[in-house]
Parts: structure tokens; sequence; C-alpha cells
């Protein structure tokens, strides 16, 4: 099944840096998906974009959809809802070729590993996960469903990223840190202290600044 055609949901910045990721993995991209009215139809990068799931018989073909192609964790999960409500297949992993997952380290169905990036020993990155470009990750840490990690981002080692969490670019987080589900971590932060679920912290060193309302909620 490696090498089934695959489908992108999201049009935009990080749909498109997937689609050169599958390109340098020799994996064939036949759409993206975007939910935007004005994208529809449109050909981005020599790629054609459908509205929808249902806006073509894809079910019949070797067809595995990416959900991973927004940066917005809530947006992911919503893709996967609608990719699991049409009976589709999700895509499995796609990992950059310049990185290496050591032995121990684990990868769930449809993460993202973009290149320079470096995962260590003892890390558990579950499904959905996007961990961006030139991020480092160290030993024994987890990241849970959904979540995002921007280019450039340091995670020390111990560290529990809880579902559906934001880390801005060029964010640190302190060894052993907790960060509560579907918080957000704005980018040039220094986590120091567990973050609670459902907050932005943002500065150096992280402080709170506001509940997380609106569509990042679960
Ligand atoms: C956090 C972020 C998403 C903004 O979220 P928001 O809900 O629009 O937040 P607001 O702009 O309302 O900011 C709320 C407060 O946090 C502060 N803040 C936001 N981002 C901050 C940051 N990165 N560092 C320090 N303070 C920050 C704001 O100054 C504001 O402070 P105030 O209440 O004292 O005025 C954005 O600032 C950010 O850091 N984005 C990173 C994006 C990124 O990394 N993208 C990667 C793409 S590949």
């Amino acid at each position: 099944m490696d090498k089934e055609k695959l489908v992108i949901w999201g049009c935009g910045g990080m749909g498109r840096e997937i689609r050169y990721l599958c390109e340098e993995l020799g994996r064939e991209v036949v759409g993206f998906l975007d939910e935007r009215p004005e994208e529809c139809g449109q050909i981005v990068d020599g790629i054609p974009v459908l509205v929808d799931l249902g806006d073509m018989d894809l079910r019949q073909q070797e067809i595995a959809v990416v959900c991973a192609g927004v940066g917005d964790p809530a947006l992911k999960r919503k893709f996967v809802q609608k990719t699991r409500e049409y009976g589709m297949r999700l895509a499995g992993p796609l990992i950059h070729p310049s990185v290496r997952l050591p032995p121990g380290s684990r990868l769930g169905i449809g993460a993202i590993v973009c290149a320079g990036s470096v995962i260590s020993i003892n890390v558990r990155i579950e499904d959905f996960v996007i961990i961006n470009t030139n991020v480092t990750v160290a030993h024994d840490t987890s990241i849970a469903a959904y979540a995002t990690i921007s280019p450039g981002v340091n995670i020390s080692g111990n560290v529990s990223v809880g579902e559906g969490v934001f880390i801005g670019t060029g964010s640190a987080i302190r060894e052993k840190v907790s960060i509560g589900g579907w918080s957000v971590i704005g980018g040039g932060s220094f986590v120091k202290d567990d973050v609670p679920k459902c907050m932005l912290y943002a500065g150096v060193p992280a402080v709170m600044k506001k509940p997380i309302l609106g569509n990042l909620k679960p």
C-alpha cells in the first residue's frame, strides 16, 4: 500500500509543503481537498483542488488521504472525522528522507516529520501530529494526536505535549514540562512550567496570556 496515490486536505502553505515532501518521497499526489469555495477548481502547484471528498469518487481507487495538510489542530481533527465518515483510507506517516527514527521511537498514522528534524530515543508521536522543519525532540517525550510543532522548536526530554497543542515557531520547552490539551504556545517562547489545557502561553519565560476559546477548543 506504500505506493497508493494521495490526496491532501488543505491547499495552503502547509498542504503545499507536504505535497513537495511527497514528491521527495516519490509519492504521487492527485489532488488537494479544500472546503473554501474560492479554492475549488483551482490548480495549485500543478495539482487540482477538489472541494470535498464527495467531489470525486475516490473510494474506488487506490487512494489514501493526508489529513495533516493544515497547521491548525482543530481543522486536522475535523478532516480526519470527515475522511472516516466517507470510509476513505487514511495515509500512513510521511517522514522526510533526512530524518532518522531511532529504535523505540514511534510515529502514529498520518503523522508528518519534515526535513532537518531530529527525533531522539523513546519518543512517541501520535496520530496526525506535524513535526515541521528543523525541530528537535529529545528522549522520552510524548506528543499527543493532532499537535502541531512549528519550525525550529526544541523540545527537551521527558516532555508531555497534549492533544491538539500548537507550539509556535522557534519556541523551546524545558525538560519534564507538561503542556495541556489544545493549548497554544506563542512563537519564540521558553516554556519552563507546566501549561494547563486550553490556554495561550507566550514569552520568555512563557506566561498565561488568555484562555483559548473558539475553534481551537475541543
Ligand atoms: C500566539 C499567536 C498564534 C497569536 O494568537 P492570538 O490568539 O491572535 O493572540 P493575541 O494576538 O490576541 O495575543 C494575546 C496576548 O499574547 C501576546 N502574544 C501573542 N503571541 C506572542 C508571542 N509569540 N510572544 C509573546 N507574546 C505574545 C500578545 O502580545 C497579547 O498580549 P497582551 O494581552 O499583553 O497584549 C501568535 O502570536 C503566534 O505566536 N503565532 C505563531 C505562529 C507560528 O509559529 N506559525 C508557524 C507557521 S509554520
